[in-house]
């Protein structure tokens, strides 16, 4: 009963939207949801790139069957063995018992780990062929984009990257799948969201995948989440790049702070104003304890100055600022340019661990960090709205 929904000739997308799930890999929010992505080539021989969650199984299968017409499926093409892609294959093989699957050694050792599945195996390795008919199949390995077995599916013939989980976003396909058909704005957050939390800490492994592809002749991007790039596929490849070298956007700022009973809350404001009088606009500024982290960690990444502001809690940071430190480090963001304030009640701890943050994080530091004992007094506020001004001249001043 499914419409077959073909991306171009021969090549038939069969993935599922997931609107149930609250939390990505349980930890990610998912206000829009997320899409599975599987593809379907029908050529002399068939072939799958990807499968879906196990709790989308049936459905998947359901479209499989619709499009496959009674033909068998010949080939499996693992391009991504995390679960969100591969929880489908178990069952797969009930339908198609003789399905061969392709992977490269560490997919198919993480294969045998995961499902216990140990036959009808073909490993293939950098640059090989698997010819279908007139579509070639050409393997390139990516590891670490997302996880070491990852790699890169390239059809010469219809000229598609099916690129695994990069160029991937959050949020459900709501009707078509190729950019062309679709309004892209809500995508465009959700991919950076994607990179920040999913893929942030690889930068280097990404650089390299780029420059592997960047020679390859692409007119269509297919990851395993988010819409088909076909319009958009240079903007698309270019943000990876971008985020990848920690390229912050120069007209921004973000500020994040934890308050407990709002005298830092009036910091921040003061030093929005400083930004905002010396003609910065884009000015994101987030309550660690009500924004989620990975909205956060998407506007870190997106701009070019960040601002720490915490009181001094038990002698250490705000415990949810800290923790939100320990996943902008993990993910080692550079070329930042950074400032910080806080307050204390008796003993200061706070601004000196921001400041050793930003050092260890080799950032370029704003002059000097604002501290205040109690409530914000007038010089305090004055050396706040300065502060401000100074960043935002930084970001000016490149
Ligand atoms: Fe969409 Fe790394 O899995």
């Amino acid at each position: 009963m499914f419409k077959p929904i073909e991306i171009v000739p021969d090549v038939f997308y069969v993935g599922v939207n997931d609107r149930q799930k609250s939390l990505f890999e349980n930890i990610i929010p998912l206000p829009q949801g997320v899409s599975y992505n599987s593809y379907l080539i029908m050529d002399e021989q068939t072939a799958l790139i990807d499968t879906v969650d196990l709790s989308l199984t049936p459905l998947f299968i359901e479209k499989l069957q619709a499009q496959l017409q009674g033909r068998e499926l010949d080939y499996l093409i693992i391009n991504h063995i995390e679960p969100d892609h591969s929880g489908a294959i178990a069952i797969l093989r009930k339908y198609y018992p003789d399905v061969r699957i392709v992977g490269n050694r560490k997919t198919l050792e993480m294969l045998r780990g995961f499902y216990g599945i140990n036959s009808a195996l073909l490993e293939i390795k950098e640059e090989e062929v698997l010819v279908l008919g007139k579509h070639e199949l050409c393997f390139y390995m990516a590891p670490m984009v997302h996880w070491p077995e990852t790699m890169i599916t390239y059809d010469r013939s219809s000229r598609i990257l099916f690129s695994g989980d990069a160029f991937g976003c959050f949020a459900t396909l709501d009707g078509a799948v190729l950019d062309s058909e679709m309004d892209i704005d809500k995508y465009w957050p959700e991919m950076i969201r994607y990179y920040a939390n999913i893929i942030g800490k690889y930068a280097a492994p990404v650089q390299k995948a780029l420059r592997k592809i960047k020679s390859l002749p692409f007119d269509y991007i297919c990851s395993t989440h988010g819409p088909v790039w076909t319009c958009y596929k240079d903007e698309v490849f270019a943000l990876y790049d971008r985020l990848s070298r920690y390229e912050g956007d120069p007209e921004g700022a973000v500020i994040v702070y934890g308050s407990m009973y709002g005298g830092t809350e009036l910091m921040a404001e003061a030093l929005e104003q400083g930004l905002s009088a010396k003609g910065i606009r884009k000015i994101i500024i987030h309550n660690v304890s009500k924004s989620d982290h990975s909205e956060i960690l998407r506007d870190v990444f997106t701009y070019k100055a960040l601002i720490l502001g915490s009181p001094t809690y038990n002698n250490e940071l705000h415990p949810e600022l800290d923790a939100l430190l320990r996943k902008i480090e993990s993910r080692g963001l550079k070329n930042r340019i950074f400032a910080c304030f806080g307050t204390y009640a008796w003993a200061s701890a706070a601004v000196k661990r921001m400041t050793a943050f930003g050092e260890k994080m080799n950032w370029q530091l704003a002059s000097a960090p604002v501290e205040q004992k109690y409530s914000l007094e007038k010089d305090n506020y004055e050396a706040c709205l300065q502060l401000g001004e100074e960043v935002a001249r930084m970001l000016q001043e490149g």
